[in-house]
């Protein structure tokens, strides 16, 4: 029997090119998505992946739609947390709203998707959960401190829920990106972005499928032995 995986906001940017790369590996992809309605059905007739609607950052739809992706696919053997936006300025500018819908979605998110799906891997005996952090989560970033603050909260959750999944058989990991051409970063303004691609060892952005080999190597039968661990792939940008 095909593994199952459920990949948040895995129609789009870092979470789609996991979501091919799971499926490459052999795994019944389940890939959810927020709100682009038009680009998840573009997604699902170009890839056979079939896609959900919810927000990650309501734990009822969590627990409902994690229901119905079991009852449609069967149990979740694999989670990737990779839902995430940004809102970014300084704290000077950042209102209470920005910080909460960052802190919600991001951090949030995976607490209540491992919610609903931590319980039957561990009844099971095998699970594999992967949470996207990121590089301004390990080493902070001007103008994020609502995000930086989420990221840096996933390397703490993934710590705290690899013990509590280690004699279950459920590896939880990290993987800590760099600047990626996603559409979020194409979002930091031009000359902000400059100056940060100057600074990357490597003299470019990452790719997609970059940090999707990371992840799929992760949820293999190969992984079992590493728990509680943080992947940075940012280029050198930050050596941690
Ligand atoms: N260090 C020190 N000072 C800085 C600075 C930095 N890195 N960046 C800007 N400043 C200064 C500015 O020069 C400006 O100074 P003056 O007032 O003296 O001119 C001051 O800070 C305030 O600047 P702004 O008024 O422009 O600040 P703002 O509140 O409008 O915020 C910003 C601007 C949103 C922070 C913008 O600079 C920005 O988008 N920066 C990039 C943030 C970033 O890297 N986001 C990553 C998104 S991708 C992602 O998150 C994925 C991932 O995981 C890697």
């Amino acid at each position: 029997m095909a593994r199952v995986g459920i990949v948040t906001g895995g129609t789009r940017g870092i979470g789609e090119a996991i979501s091919l790369a799971l499926k490459e590996a052999g795994v019944t992809v389940a890939a959810t998505y927020a709100g682009n309605d038009a680009r998840a059905r573009e997604f699902t007739e170009r890839t056979g992946i079939a896609a959900y609607k919810w927000d990650v950052a309501d734990h009822a739809a969590c627990l409902a739609g994690c229901a119905k992706v079991v009852e449609e696919l069967g149990p979740v053997d694999i989670l990737v947390n990779n839902a995430g936006i940004t809102r970014d300025g300084t704290i000077l500018k950042m209102t209470y709203e920005m910080w909460k819908e960052v802190m919600d979605t991001n951090l949030g998110g995976c607490f209540n998707m491992a919610k609903a799906v931590f319980p039957g891997m561990r009844e099971r005996k095998w699970g594999r959960i992967v949470n996207i952090g990121s590089i301004n989560g390990q080493a902070g970033q001007y103008g994020q401190v609502n995000y930086a603050a989420a990221k840096s909260g996933i390397h703490g959750f993934t710590k705290a829920l690899a013990q509590e999944g280690a004699r279950a058989g459920v590896t939880v990991n990290a993987i800590a990106p760099g600047y990626i051409d996603t559409d979020m970063v194409a979002a930091v303004p031009a000359d902000v972005l400059e100056k940060i691609v100057a600074k990357i060892p490597v003299g470019r952005l990452g790719q997609a499928h970059e940090i999707a080999r990371g992840v799929a190597f992760l949820c293999s039968e190969d992984g079992g032995f590493v728990t509680g661990s943080t992947l940075s792939i940012n280029g050198g940008q930050h050596m941690y």
